[in-house]
């Protein structure tokens, strides 16, 4: 009888650790729910999810950070076994980090990186993501190929690049890096870029297209050689203003080169209309999908070190894409 009793006893406690193992519970914010490239990183960590069998929990934290506190702090309270944070401000993940720590919880961040004297307060702490540079340079790089061979956009003759360029969030890593880089990209290849004019249309298509109406009627499209978008909704909002101004609609007399980033699936149908220069892959499916592993691994209490460097990143490379070579 006692025999029956514990065979039936490490039976369930067999049963109920398996249960775990591919029950993970994941607890996930994303800044804002209607960011287009955020959307492509969602769907790719439900997927992922979904193959590995853990339960994954979407909260919209509504470019407000205060929500995404209190998302946290519920996620925690109904018990998930790890978080994956794509904060609203990244500077201020110091909070998220010390309530994941105070219980317990591993979190991985994404796509705002949190700085590394903050990431480093918690040794389950991690970040994925890709790194800016790389993006404004390959951007910056297909620029340059580009004008190298259509010497027609030197308008005014003048050996120089006169650009607009439009800008993510103020503070972001991408919009830091991907301004910088891009035009480091330009001088590198032998162009002299002249930033015109510069702003922040915080990664929106309607922002982005406002401002270049405006600018196009300030400084004229006959005086505005490129646009560098620091993503492709903002590139898309510039390519709206230019065709609202019979620009980069077929004929090259009337043609400005806009370059973008991310590789959404409205850039690349722009593009293949000719209406967009080109992008840079900005691999959503890579990085949601290495952090739903990620997490699973964290939650479950394997040893991830192999899985990352400098004990705590995890990067995916950006890739070059122009037209013709839709992915
Ligand atoms: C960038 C992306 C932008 C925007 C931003 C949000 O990596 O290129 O389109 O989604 O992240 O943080
Ligand atoms: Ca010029």
């Amino acid at each position: 009888m006692r025999k029956i009793f514990m065979t039936a006893l490490i039976l369930v406690l067999a049963l109920s650790s398996c249960a775990f193992a591919d029950g993970v519970k994941i607890g996930s914010c994303i800044y804002r729910f209607s960011d287009a490239f955020m959307l492509r990183f969602r769907n790719a960590m439900s997927a992922e999810s979904a193959k590995e069998g853990a339960e994954l929990v979407l909260a919209d934290s509504q470019n407000d950070q205060t929500i995404q506190d209190g998302q946290v702090e519920e996620f925690i309270a109904n018990g998930v076994n790890v978080l994956i944070i794509n904060p609203v401000d990244r500077m201020a993940t110091q909070n998220i980090i010390d309530k994941a720590k105070a219980a317990g919880i591993p979190v991985v961040f994404i796509n705002r990186e949190p700085p590394a004297d903050i990431l480093s307060t918690y040794d389950k702490a991690y970040y994925i993501g890709a790194k800016p540079e790389e993006s404004g340079t390959i951007q910056g790089e297909l620029l340059a190929e580009y004008l190298k061979s259509h010497t027609e956009h030197d308008k005014n003759k003048d050996k120089k690049l006169q650009f607009v360029m439009l800008m993510g969030e103020n503070g972001h890593q991408d919009m830091i890096l991907r301004s910088e880089y891009s035009v480091k990209a330009l001088k590198d290849a032998g162009i002299e870029p002249v930033q015109i004019v510069g702003a922040i249309a915080n990664w929106d298509k309607l922002q982005a297209m406002n401002m270049m109406n405006a600018f196009i009627m300030s400084i004229g499209p006959e005086n505005i050689e490129a646009v560098i978008a620091n993503n492709d909704e903002m590139a898309l909002g510039a390519v709206e203003a230019l065709k609202a101004n019979d620009y980069n609609k077929g004929n090259p007399e009337m043609y400005i080169p806009v370059v973008g980033v991310d590789a959404n699936a409205s850039a690349l149908e722009a593009m293949d209309r000719g209406e967009m220069l080109g992008t840079v892959l900005n691999d959503a499916d890579g990085q949601g999908s290495a952090a739903v592993k990620l997490a699973v691994m964290l939650a479950e209490g394997k040893d991830v070190s192999k899985e990352v460097t400098d004990g705590k990143y995890i990067w995916i490379p950006y890739q070059k894409v122009t037209r013709g070579e839709k992915k």
